[in-house]
């Protein structure tokens, strides 16, 4: 196992993308490295799986990544959260606020059964306006969000202290 300095030593600042002024976070390195990768599922996993989730929920693009395989190893099903236009089928949708932007979410209406047990994923969390918006759109459909579960919080913009706000569990490997 390594220690998490070790795991954070692997993801990458890179100034001004996408905007001026934005230390983007890249965990194309992390994931690129095949012990690291493991350690952050592991231990992903490891707080995920005594919740026992029926569905692990990423969100677009790297929550993917992090998802899929996470889902995997607990035997969980996954369902991704897409930018608008994206998903083939009937959508419902959430408009959010970005760090750097404004955007929108969507989930295929019906893929997640109402009273579905399910925890969410992504990369990072910042403002946690997308993390929020995609737990607002699998409440409407009657899930039950058990936690929200990152690789990366950026602490100084609140995100998860605006998630445990709106009554959802928090955690994060690295900050
Ligand atoms: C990043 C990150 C999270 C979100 C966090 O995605 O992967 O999804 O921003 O920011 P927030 O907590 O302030 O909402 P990004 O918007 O860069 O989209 P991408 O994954 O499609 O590149
Ligand atoms: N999403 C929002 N802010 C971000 C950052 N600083 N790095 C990576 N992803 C982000």
């Amino acid at each position: 196992m390594m220690s998490v300095d070790e795991l954070a030593a692997l993801v990458r600042t890179i100034p001004d993308f996408p905007k001026p002024g934005i230390q983007f976070r890249d965990v194309t390195t992390l994931l690129a490295d095949r012990r690291g990768f493991a350690d952050l599922i592991g231990r992903m996993a490891r707080i995920a799986a005594p919740l026992d989730p029926e569905y692990v929920i990423g969100i677009e693009a790297r929550g993917f990544i992090l998802g899929a395989a996470l889902a995997h190893v607990l035997g969980a099903g996954f369902v991704p959260v897409r930018k608008a236009g994206k998903l083939p089928g009937r959508t419902v949708g959430m408009d959010y606020i970005l760090e750097y932007g404004t955007d929108r979410l969507e989930l295929h209406e019906g893929q997640v059964p109402a009273g579905a047990r399910v925890i969410l994923i992504d990369d990072l969390i910042a403002t946690g306006g997308t993390a929020l918006a995609a737990a607002q759109l699998l409440r409407e459909q009657g899930a039950s969000v058990l936690m929200a579960l990152f690789a990366v919080d950026l602490p100084d913009l609140g995100g998860m202290a605006a998630l445990e706000a709106d009554g959802i569990a928090t955690s994060a490997i690295l900050a």
